[in-house]
């Protein structure tokens, strides 16, 4: 059977559109659900183009219930992706998922990660301090903010010049390339471990 994510996203979810293109025909790994806090995100267009399920949950749900925790269930899903979703995870879903819910930030933690860094707040802060690199950190997902176990990192140069929208626009192509293959390294890693 294949490998279920689901995909969380807050935005307007170029990188969950760019990861449910890369596994659309995969032999192992399939994206069976999309999820969002927000009507407005691009949760509902992914999946109507890709067909795949799209659910949108509060605040509410999301803290004080087991409701998502269920939808995933129901969808059989076995490893979480955000992408771009802004929320801190719950411990019973961390539970649920241990070593399973996979993460990016747009910069290189330690650095510019914590609650508040976020999309362009972080390449503005790159920008202010004057910083020569940033990148993108492919971690798993803990009780904090960007703090569990780093998967993979890469960085890119920051040319005198470049403005925080220039630097959004090279890490992001940075996420693109790599995330979907660090999801699909670590998942069919795990998979040859379970063969021997
Ligand atoms: C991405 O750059 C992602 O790294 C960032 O949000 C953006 C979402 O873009 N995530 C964070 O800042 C998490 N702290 P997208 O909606 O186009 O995929």
């Amino acid at each position: 059977m294949k490998q279920k994510l689901a995909i969380f996203l807050s935005g307007s979810g170029s990188n969950a559109r760019n990861i449910c293109a890369y596994f659309k025909n995969h032999e192992k790994i399939e994206v069976a659900l999309l999820l969002s806090n927000k009507e407005n995100s691009g949760a509902k267009a992914i999946g109507a183009e890709f067909k795949i399920p799209s659910y949108i949950f509060t605040k509410e749900q999301f803290y004080s219930t087991d409701e998502v925790i269920f939808k995933l269930a129901h969808f059989q899903i076995n490893t979480v992706v955000l992408a771009g979703f802004l929320w801190l995870i719950p411990e019973n879903l961390l539970d649920k998922y241990p070593n399973h819910i996979i993460n990016i930030h747009p910069a290189l933690l330690p650095k510019y990660g914590g609650k508040g860094m976020h999309g362009m707040h972080v390449h503005e802060a790159v920008w202010q301090n004057k910083e020569t690199e940033s990148g993108i950190t492919i971690h798993l997902c803990s009780k904090e903010y960007d703090k569990g176990e780093v998967l993979f990192q890469t960085s890119v140069a920051i040319e005198e010049g470049d403005t925080p929208e220039i630097i959004a626009k090279k890490v992001l192509a940075l996420e693109h390339e790599f995330f979907p293959r660090v999801i699909e390294e670590y998942l069919c890693v795990e998979f040859d471990d379970d063969l021997v």
